[in-house]
C-alpha cells in the first residue's frame, strides 16, 4: 500500500481562504476588522520567525495586526500590564503572547491574565475547560491541534465512530487537546506517553495514529496498522550532511517512508500539521471576533 499524502499547504490554503471571506463579511457588518495582537518578549530567533510570519498571515487576512516587541529584560508586571492594555483594547479580538517566554516570567500567569475571550491560542484555563466539558461551540481551540483534526477529517469524515485513535504525547498544547477533539468525534482514545509500556504494540492498534512528541522518527513504519491514518505532529530539526556541511532538515517524529508504506493516509513534515497551525490561528482571531460581536460562531474546514 502507498499511502495517500495529506496535504497541509492546500488544506491550510483553504483555510485562509475562509478567513478571508469572513474578514469581509466582518468588516462589512461591524465596520472594522478583526484585531490580533502578538506579543514578544525577548530575542529568541525561532520565536521572532514564528512571530513575523503570523504578522504576515494576519495583515495577510485582512485583520487589524499589531505586534509588541519587548526586551528579554522586561519584567513580568510590565508584560502583564500590556496584557491588561490589549485585554481592555476593544478593536483587539485575538491575544497571543509567543513561548517560550524568559525564565525570569511565569507563564502560566501571562497566560492566565489574557482575557479568555481572547485567547486564541487556547491556553487559557477557561478554554482548557471548555473544550474538556465538550463545550466546543464556546472553547478556542488551541490552533495545532484543531487544524490536525481538520486533515483528519479530510481522509475519514466528521465521525470516528468505533476507530481507536492512539495520540503519542501529553502536552498540554498539543497531545491533550487533539486527544479531546478526537473523543468528541466519537473515537477511542489512548493517550500514551513517555511511560507508556511496550508503545510500538499500543500504537500497532491504532486506526489514527498521531505521534507529537518531539523525537526525530521515533515510530517505525512497523508501528503502524495497515491502513492506518497517521498524523505527524513533530518539527524536528536533525543534522543532513548530504546537503553539505552543517546543514539541516526537518523531520517528524513518524519515519515517513517506512510509515508511508503501511498507512492509508499521512501527513508529511514540512507541509502536513505545520501551516495548519497559523492557518487555524487566523480561524482562531475570526471566531474570537465573531462571538466577542455576538454573532453566530463560524466553522472553518468543514
Ligand atoms: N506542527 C506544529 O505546528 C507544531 C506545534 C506544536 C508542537 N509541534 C511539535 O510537536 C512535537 C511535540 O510538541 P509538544 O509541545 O507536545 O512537546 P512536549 O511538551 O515536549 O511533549 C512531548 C510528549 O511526548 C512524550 N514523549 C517523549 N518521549 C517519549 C517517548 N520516548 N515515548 C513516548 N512518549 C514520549 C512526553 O511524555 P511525558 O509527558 O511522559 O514526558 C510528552 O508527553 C514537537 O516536535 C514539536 O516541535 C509542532
Amino acid at each position: 500500500m502507498t499511502a495517500r499524502i495529506i496535504d497541509g499547504k492546500a488544506a491550510a490554503a483553504a483555510v485562509l481562504a475562509e478567513v478571508k471571506a469572513r474578514v469581509d463579511a466582518f468588516r462589512a457588518t461591524k465596520g472594522r476588522p478583526p484585531g490580533l495582537a502578538v506579543v514578544l518578549v525577548g530575542e529568541d530567533p525561532a520565536s521572532q520567525v514564528y512571530v513575523r510570519n503570523k504578522g504576515r498571515e494576519a495583515e495577510a487576512a485582512g485583520f487589524r495586526s499589531e505586534q509588541h516587541t519587548l526586551p528579554v529584560t522586561t519584567s513580568q508586571a510590565d508584560l502583564l500590564a500590556l496584557v491588561a492594555r490589549v485585554n481592555a483594547d476593544p478593536g483587539i479580538d485575538g491575544i497571543l503572547v509567543q513561548l517560550p517566554l524568559p525564565k525570569d516570567i511565569d507563564a502560566e500567569t501571562v497566560l492566565t491574565a489574557i482575557d479568555p475571550a481572547k485567547d486564541v491560542d487556547g491556553f487559557h484555563p477557561v478554554n482548557v475547560g471548555l473544550l474538556g466539558s465538550g463545550a466546543t461551540d464556546r472553547a478556542l481551540v488551541p490552533c495545532t491541534p484543531a487544524g490536525s483534526m481538520i486533515l483528519i477529517e479530510s481522509v475519514l469524515g466528521p465521525s470516528l465512530a468505533g476507530k481507536h485513535a492512539v495520540v503519542v504525547g501529553r502536552s498540554n498544547i498539543v497531545g491533550k487537546p487533539i486527544a479531546q477533539l478526537l473523543l468528541q468525534r466519537d473515537a477511542t482514545v489512548t493517550i500514551a506517553h513517555s511511560r507508556t509500556a511496550d508503545l510500538a504494540a499500543l500504537c500497532r492498534q491504532a486506526d489514527v495514529l498521531v505521534a507529537a512528541v518531539g523525537r526525530p522518527e521515533m515510530v517505525r513504519g512497523d508501528w503502524v496498522k495497515p491502513g492506518a491514518v497517521v498524523i505527524d505532529v513533530g518539527i524536528n530539526r536533525i543534522p543532513a550532511p548530504e546537503k553539505g556541511e552543517g546543514k539541516t532538515r526537518l523531520v517528524g517524529d513518524v519515519a515517513y517512508a517506512e510509515a508511508a508504506a503501511v498507512a492509508s493516509a499521512i501527513t508529511p513534515v514540512p507541509g502536513g500539521v505545520g501551516p495548519m497551525t497559523i492557518a487555524l490561528l487566523m480561524a482562531n482571531t475570526v471566531t474570537a471576533a465573531h462571538l466577542r460581536e455576538g454573532l453566530a460562531r463560524p466553522r472553518f474546514g468543514a
